[in-house]
């Protein structure tokens, strides 16, 4: 870390309170910023970590609106189950608060006020959506209608969920109100707009050239929107859920949900200390956001833009975005459900957060983007806590007891053996420092793991069991390091496992310790351990993990469209040609004698007229569908029924409740066109 700070503010994304959290939340976010936070607790820097809920913005409204409730009500639901969640996880926050409190109010206001009074802003009017019956301007997600790309009839103002495309609702055709089903107008409305234009050659200046050592996906999308060219954001909209717009005569606007939010950094600093100054004003504060790849533009760009134009803040030393972590292979959903809620998970492996912390860790999306998978998780527990750190720990604990009733030996002389064994703590210590400072968590973690792995390497190579009878002064000290060694483990893995680490203290029977304490010798001879010990970790069976995985394939059958037929299977481009299926006109349909559902239907192919028997009598009239366009597969082989030759096929769509329905085209052609 850089010495020119004497303290460090940390501040992570404040989650959406519209539901709860899952494993690429965690992995993304709040556990590197856990980590990083508890080391430098432990030692002894001056840190605080502030966050909280983000409890504005139109998806908690339509939550609300959907539910019959006040966004009050979504949001204080949402707000206790997050914050429930972090705490059981050990996510160790120094605040966890939220902006629909009267301080951020308070405090979102007067930023956006100091700015407005200070002509930071432009004014813009424009032409919106509007609502006439609800008498509102309606948010691009109040308004669904048709995608003018794919043609996808329930698009969101915003984006087309079939197509991907981001939009704006203007952009719909037949735009509808998602509140009162009916067709918005367009109506001016006024807004307050942040000239990120003019803040560009700050920009550049500040990140391009100042901040070379971000993160390459954090500089890199930096760099591109800056090239791209930066425009004036609005930073207020018209809704009633949010901090309400602070200028005279104005109602019914609230500020943009990503202007309030990151000042949710500052009120929640505010409320957590009567020094937050210290933390937002003094250029010896070092300011650190942890968020997640989509995040990057708001708080690498525009939040640093609002920050600078307001004056009296510091900006962001560094921003280390995670990329995003997928489940088994398919990007995480709340929508589908496609996650792995924490709520769910502490169900199914009660008290076993730091085998999903180690696993998270272990997998983070640092540089690109991640998998969780079930089985990997279980490989995690079992290959490398079961199997190198339990087991470790383990066997020094039982040897210990076993030889010395749990009181420490003192150490004799040193082999090189021996010599190496105590070398390998401080080096690991150093390596795991590093890696840390440089926010590289999974190397970090892999060194700790590598002080287990070099514990099992030593206890193997001397061999106390079979030492114990001719050489027991050797045994002393081969035990004595192991226990250093265990002791060590227990400072150097708190900040990625703390339920652990606070277990090997209970075993060591020493109170906590902090990091300047790792790197050599920390329990004194003949000091009593516990006697009998737990175990650290279990084996996760094939079972819990196959439960895990049919939970996955349920959401996935819950996710398809109801009624739909399954796919047929996969055919050759060729196999499709061979088809011929050409537009035809319906010259005469007569019933079938005795049968409820056949029609003898002659047909003006193009390039002949033909009979074919259709089995649609219960849905068409004779005389309704004569003159009317069909497409007919007219190389078919014919087939005889009832006694009469059907030479072809003709194409329907059929319902899920079995109604039937011509394939026409829109438009009338020629008989005889081909439908390829
Ligand atoms: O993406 C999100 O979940 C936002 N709620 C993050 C806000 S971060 C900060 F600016 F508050
Ligand atoms: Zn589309």
């Amino acid at each position: 870390m850089d010495n020119q700070f004497k303290r460090t503010l940390v501040t992570t994304a404040l989650p959406y309170a519209n539901g709860p959290i899952h494993i690429g939340h965690l992995a993304g976010v709040y556990i590197p910023a856990d980590i990083y936070v508890r080391y430098f607790r432990s030692k002894k820097k001056d840190i605080l970590w502030v966050c909280g809920s983000d409890e504005h913005g139109v998806p908690i409204t339509l939550k609300a609106r959907k539910e019959g409730v006040e966004p009050q009500v979504i949001v204080d639901r949402y707000h206790e189950i997050i914050k429930k969640s972090f705490a059981e996880f050990g996510v160790s926050f120094d605040i966890y608060s939220r902006t629909s409190n009267k301080i951020h109010h308070e405090t979102a206001a007067g930023f956006f006020k100091k700015l407005h009074d200070d002509n930071q802003f432009i004014e813009k009017t424009s032409e919106q959506l509007y609502d006439e019956q609800e008498k509102q301007f309606l948010a691009d997600r109040y308004v669904t209608g048709t995608c003018p790309h794919c043609g996808y009839d329930k698009a969101y103002g915003d984006q087309c969920e079939k197509c991907g495309t981001s939009l704006s609702a203007k952009d719909l055709i037949n735009p509808q109100s998602s509140i009162s089903g009916n067709k918005p107008v367009l109506k001016e409305t006024k807004h307050w707009y942040l000239p990120l234009d003019k803040h560009e050659p700050f920009l550049r200046q500040w990140i391009i050239e100042e901040h070379k050592e971000w993160k390459s996906n954090v500089y890199g999308q930096c760099k591109s929107w800056i090239d791209l060219g930066l425009q004036a954001r609005a930073v207020s909209r018209d809704l009633n859920w949010g901090v309400p717009v602070p200028v005279e005569g104005v109602d019914k606007k609230v500020l943009y949900v990503w202007f309030d939010a990151p000042i949710g950094y500052i009120s929640a600093t505010k409320e957590l200390t009567p020094d937050w100054e210290l933390y937002w004003k003094n250029k010896e504060t070092r300011l650190l956001h942890f968020i997640g790849k989509d995040n990057i533009v708001f708080h690498c760009i525009i939040f640093p833009a609002m920050l600078k134009a307001h004056g009296d803040y510091i900006l962001p030393d560094n921003v280390p975005a995670n990329e995003f972590l997928n489940l088994e292979g398919d990007k995480i959903s709340t929508s589908r459900n496609w996650a792995v809620w924490l709520h769910e998970y502490l169900e199914d492996f009660k008290d076993q957060q730091d085998v999903l912390r180690y696993t998270l860790t272990a997998n983070a999306p640092e540089t690109s983007d991640n998998d969780f998978t079930w089985k990997n998780f279980q490989a995690r527990n079992n290959n490398e806590l079961v199997a190198v750190l339990g087991n470790f720990i383990n066997r020094t604990l039982v040897l210990s007891n076993k030889y010395y009733g749990g009181k420490v030996p003192a150490r004799g002389e040193l082999t090189e053996q021996d010599k190496d064994a105590l070398a390998g703590i401080p080096a690991l210590k150093a390596e795991i420092e590093k890696n840390l400072e440089q926010f590289r968590f999974r190397e970090a973690l892999k060194q700790v793991m590598n002080l287990a792995r070099l514990g099992n390497k030593y206890l193997a190579e001397t061999e106390p069991w079979k030492l114990f009878k001719e050489n027991p002064a050797s045994v002393e000290t081969i035990m004595n390091i192991n226990l250093q060694i265990t002791a060590n483990l227990a400072i150097l893995i708190e900040p990625f496992m703390p339920f652990t680490s606070a277990k090997i203290f209970d075993f060591l029977q020493i109170d906590a310790l902090t990091w300047e304490k790792a790197g050599g010798d920390i329990l004194v001879d003949g000091h009593q351990i516990i006697k009998k010990a737990g175990l650290l970790f279990a084996k996760i069976e094939d079972e819990q993990i196959q439960a895990q995985v049919d939970k996955l394939e349920q959401t996935k059958i819950d996710n398809q469209p109801k009624n739909v037929k399954p796919m047929k299977d996969a055919i050759s481009f060729d196999d499709f040609q061979k088809m011929d299926i050409r537009v035809g006109t319906i010259l005469e349909a007569q019933k079938v004698p005795k049968t409820k559902k056949l029609l003898q239907i002659k047909i003006d192919t193009g390039i002949d007229q033909r009979t074919v028997v259709s089995g649609i009598a219960e849905y068409f009239k004779p005389e309704d569908i004569i003159g009317k366009q069909v497409s007919v597969l007219v190389n078919l082989d014919p087939r005889k029924i009832k006694g009469i030759e059907s030479q072809g096929m003709i194409l329907m769509a059929e319902n899920e409740d079995g109604s039937l329905y011509f394939i026409q085209p829109n438009d009338k052609v020629e008989n005889g066109s081909s439908v390829s």
